[in-house]
């Protein structure tokens, strides 16, 4: 295959926020290791570091964002600028891209849906990249419909745990909104990215068929002519690269001193935020579980707050050493360490797959968006994790935690996150779905020619 490819250029354009990027990285990895050339158009905000990707061509463009826009604090907003802003800057950069050499397509993340538009004004076939789960994606190609039938948008509290019909296990509360947005102005985004994928020439995700079969099944039934690409998990099918953010490597030192499967790793992603009553409950719940512990508080993760200064004073030291906070962990080396027992996140989407694939149970907080579906699924159809259901509160942390790591429930959650790391591992082997689905992808790409 690699004879086939030799030279064939793919140009990417990952969405520059970490969770979006980094995938899109590791996709490129892999089809580079498949033989085609690759080039990556990125926006000046947020660009990624080419002198750890030096096999990959870069070109810069300006998405014309001032200081204050260009923060994840206010999402809507911010993908509304993209497509606005990128539009003049993406078509200049690819046209001049598609002057220097034949290029076989362009594979963009599904939140740059101007890029379909653009794509086919120049005959240039575009694969989506969705960083978000099968199942999560399945659910936002329902919108319409959940809007006809009164579930969106979501306002009316008393009916927050009443199941959607169309959708279980999910209630309306586990529906995928971004609860402080605009719902107006999200359903509208959500719409155009799902009707410009419809539009495309595939989508790929990272995932693998045995995870999320179901996803899969409705998606072939809303779109019958979209061809869908499940072809993780990317991070275990090409060697991990350095990364350009910097993570505290004490973290594995730390891990190195404690017990098989004792410590909780908690970590909400790259974009949630917590308010500091939550941080301080989360604390307490943590301090009073009697398990270790490795936290990730990212800075800006407590509004209003730089960093640890919300901490009672002391609060670690009287630990004696059982709690470790970083500022950013190589979460994919700590999930992998045998010292970790259970993963407290917010169900991003990586996150999500990453624990999967180490086979760590889940305790699912999630905060907008996919997360609210990934929460429910981990818990309730996977059953490879628990979910908080009454907020954060230190007594019920507690006995989650307890529940998750001493009951026979636990246990039950342990063996079935195992099982589903062996599915995860056979899916990117020769024979594999993940596999023959990637050598779907190639023939699929070099019959645009
Ligand atoms: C959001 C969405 O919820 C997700 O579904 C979407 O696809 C991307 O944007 P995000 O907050 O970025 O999620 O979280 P997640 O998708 O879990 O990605 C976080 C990434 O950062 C993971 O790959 C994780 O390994 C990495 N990370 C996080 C670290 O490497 N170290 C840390 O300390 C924290």
């Amino acid at each position: 295959m690699e004879q086939i490819t030799k030279g064939k250029r793919l140009i990417l354009f990952p969405l520059p926020l970490e969770g979006h990027i980094n995938p899109m990285l590791q996709l490129a990895n892999l089809l580079h290791s498949k033989g085609f050339s690759i080039t990556i158009i990125h926006t000046q905000f947020n660009s990624p570091n080419p002198s750890i990707h030096p096999h990959f061509t870069f070109r810069s463009i300006p998405d014309g964002l001032s200081e204050t826009e260009a923060s994840p604090k206010d999402i809507i907003l911010l993908f509304s600028l993209f497509n606005t802003e990128c539009v003049e800057p993406f078509k200049l950069c690819l046209s001049s891209l598609l002057s220097e050499e034949p290029v076989a397509c362009l594979i963009s993340d599904s939140i740059f849906h101007f890029t379909q538009s653009v794509a086919e004004s120049f005959k240039l076939p575009r694969i989506v990249f969705e960083t978000g789960g099968m199942t999560s994606y399945a659910v936002f190609t329902q919108f319409p419909l959940l809007r006809e039938k009164g579930y969106l948008p979501v306002m009316q509290d008393s009916q927050l745990e009443r199941v959607v019909t169309e959708l279980p296990p999910l209630r309306i509360k586990d529906l995928p909104v971004i609860p402080k947005g605009d719902p107006e102005k999200y359903f509208e985004l959500c719409v155009v990215i799902m009707t410009k994928i419809a539009a495309s020439d595939g989508v790929i995700f990272n995932t693998f068929r045995d995870l999320e079969e179901q996803g899969l099944v409705t998606l072939h039934k809303q779109y019958p002519n979209l061809l869908v690409f499940p072809i993780g998990p990317f991070h275990k099918c090409v060697p991990e690269e350095a990364s350009s953010s910097i993570s505290d490597q004490s973290c594995i030192s730390w891990l190195n001193t404690r017990a098989p499967k004792s410590v909780i790793y908690v970590s909400f992603g790259t974009i949630a935020a917590i308010t500091e009553a939550q941080f301080l409950e989360i604390a307490w719940g943590l301090a009073n579980s009697n398990q270790p512990f490795l936290w990730v508080v990212r800075l800006g993760l407590v509004h209003g707050s730089d960093w640890l200064e919300q901490l009672p004073s002391g609060f670690l030291e009287n630990l004696n050493g059982r709690g470790h906070i970083v500022k950013w962990a190589p979460q994919k080396e700590v999930l992998a360490h045998p010292s970790i027992g259970a993963f407290w996140t917010h169900n991003g989407w990586n996150s999500t797959l990453e624990s999967v694939c180490e086979g760590v149970p889940m305790i699912c907080m999630p905060c907008f968006s996919d997360q609210l579906v990934l929460a429910r699924y981990v818990s309730k159809v996977w059953k490879i994790g628990l979910q908080f259901e009454n907020g954060t509160e230190r007594g019920e942390i507690e006995e989650t935690i307890r529940k998750l790591m001493e009951e026979k429930e636990g246990e039950d959650i342990r063996d079935r996150s195992l099982k589903l790391m062996e599915k995860a591992n056979v899916s990117f082997k020769p024979g594999g779905s993940s596999y023959q689905c990637l050598d779907g992808l190639v023939k699929h790409i070099l019959s645009f020619e």
